[in-house]
């Protein structure tokens, strides 16, 4: 039912670790306003030349933030406030959003509703305070199907003051491409069969920029891996052969330490894990990590490869103790105030047939509307401190992750059943014909999209604004 290709033109080594690649070129300075550090980033967006697949292949012409792929991280300690100056050299109008960080309503990146969009050569100055910890991204939110597609995005990390003991923090930025032969991006952007369907899935699966055949390991080390799902519309179903993960965090927001469901780390676009991986096995041995999660498309994702090195220990570590929850006020279910989203549109596929469209003109709609992200008015108004039950239903026949800006929520039933863990999320992922209850207290004011993360759909007009008033 999904048409994707095969990830991976070839597969070759990646000779640095994951922790050297994202020591990037951000240049942080510190001065002070208010009482909260500033810690100070520049970030130009523009095209450049990187190697994604590596030799023989040439290098692909790219978008990106301060030439890399992914752009430089940006990395801070919980409650400091960042100035981040963006410079747009390229040809076409951006922003920058700040993914999942709750900031306010004017520092949030979305064209024609929280700014004008930054012209070619232009400049604009982010500033906001970082309420929480986590593991964040950013990513441009005009023209996002292209522009992130094209390479333009970064992870955003927040330290938490106490961070827990592990031998190293590294992140995967996960980016998915569609390559030709010769490793230039395939430019039909925004065609429409794949607009009504899965989204632009491509054909080569990088982590933090390069297709990497194996990434190095220590025996008895523990890993936190910060994985950012920053692909335009894949899915990842991520397996560590031979470990045992454990997730302490979903969306930046802490959970309690557990195995994935099935075994299986699933991260739909724009959604991220933290996961401790302890490396259990021996000097010189290889761990796989597979992608299974499009059903007859599995493939080996990375080998994490052990050096031959002495462990960094004997004997294994005690489990970890659950992160410090964050600033989220809890939303009050028994007065809260309930809406429905009804996600329609898409193809039909019935028989490996395809059936028409939805009855939108766009492709997609929430309770009935394709919004086209120009004045837009708002799906639903919440005043200022309420709590919010929201009831997503997709109708579909397609996946869809769901963001909401400028909050987090939990997630309180999926199919009307309560979860387990009512996990803190920004982005759900919801499955074809499926529902999910989230909750949250409307404490942010302005207006907020609240949109699909498969950008395709997005830009198709699976997007709607909720107004905080
Ligand atoms: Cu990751 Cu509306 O964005
Ligand atoms: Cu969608």
């Amino acid at each position: 039912m999904h048409s994707i290709r095969r990830p991976g033109i070839d597969r070759r080594s990646l000779l640095a670790g994951s922790a050297s690649l994202v020591a990037a070129a951000a240049f942080p300075r510190s001065s002070r306003s208010g009482t909260a550090p500033v810690r100070e980033f520049a970030l130009v967006a523009a095209p450049s030349r990187v190697s994604l697949v590596g030799p023989p292949y040439p290098d692909t012409d790219v978008w990106s933030y301060n030439a890399g792929i992914p752009g430089s991280e940006i990395r801070v300690r919980q409650g400091e406030r960042l100035r981040i100056l963006v410079e747009n050299q390229l040809s076409q109008a951006t922003t920058v959003h700040w993914h999942g960080v709750r900031a306010p309503n004017a520092m949030d990146g979305v064209p024609f509703l929280t700014q004008k969009p930054i012209a070619p050569g232009e400049k604009f100055v982010y500033e906001f305070e970082v309420p929480d910890a986590g593991t964040y991204w950013y990513h441009p939110h005009h023209h996002s199907s292209e522009q992130v597609g094209r390479g333009l995005s970064g992870a955003l990390i927040v330290e938490e003051i106490e961070p827990p003991a592990v031998d190293r923090d590294v992140v995967w930025v996960l980016g998915d491409w569609r390559l030709a032969r010769d490793a230039s991006i395939v430019s039909d952007f925004g065609n429409r069969m794949e607009v009504t369907m899965a989204g632009r899935i491509g054909n080569t699966v990088t982590i933090n920029g390069r297709v990497s055949e194996t990434i190095s390991v220590r025996a008895g080390e523990r890993l936190r891996v910060r994985l950012v799902n920053a692909a335009p519309a894949r899915i990842f179903g991520l397996e560590f052969r031979d470990l045992r993960p454990l997730i302490i965090g979903l969306d930046g927001q802490p959970v309690e330490p557990r195995e994935p469901p099935e075994g299986r780390v699933v991260l739909g676009p724009a959604t991220r894990a933290d996961v401790l991986l302890d490396m259990s096995g021996k000097p010189g041995a290889t761990a796989a990590v597979l992608d299974t999660f499009y059903r007859d498309l599995s493939y080996k994702l990375v080998d994490l490869a052990y050096s031959s090195e002495p462990p960094v220990r004997a004997g294994s570590l005690d489990p970890p103790a659950r992160l410090r929850a964050n600033t989220m006020p809890e939303p009050d279910l028994g007065h809260a105030e309930k809406y429905t989203a009804t996600l329609e549109g898409g193809m039909m596929s019935g028989r490996g047939m395809m059936m028409g469209m939805g009855g939108h003109g766009m492709g997609w709609s929430i309770n009935g509307v394709a919004a086209s992200g120009h004045d837009m008015a708002p799906m639903i108004t919440l005043s200022r401190g309420r709590s919010c039950v929201l009831a997503i239903r997709n109708e579909t026949a397609w996946f869809h992750p769901i963001h909401l800006h400028g909050h987090s929520f939990r997630v309180i039933a999926r199919n009307g059943q309560p979860t387990r863990d009512r996990e803190w999320l920004d982005t759900v992922l919801v499955p074809p014909r499926e529902g999910a209850d989230i909750a949250f207290v409307a404490d942010n004011p302005g207006d907020w999209m609240f949109h699909c993360h498969i950008l395709d759909h997005q830009d198709g007009g699976m997007m709607a604004v909720i107004r905080v008033a």
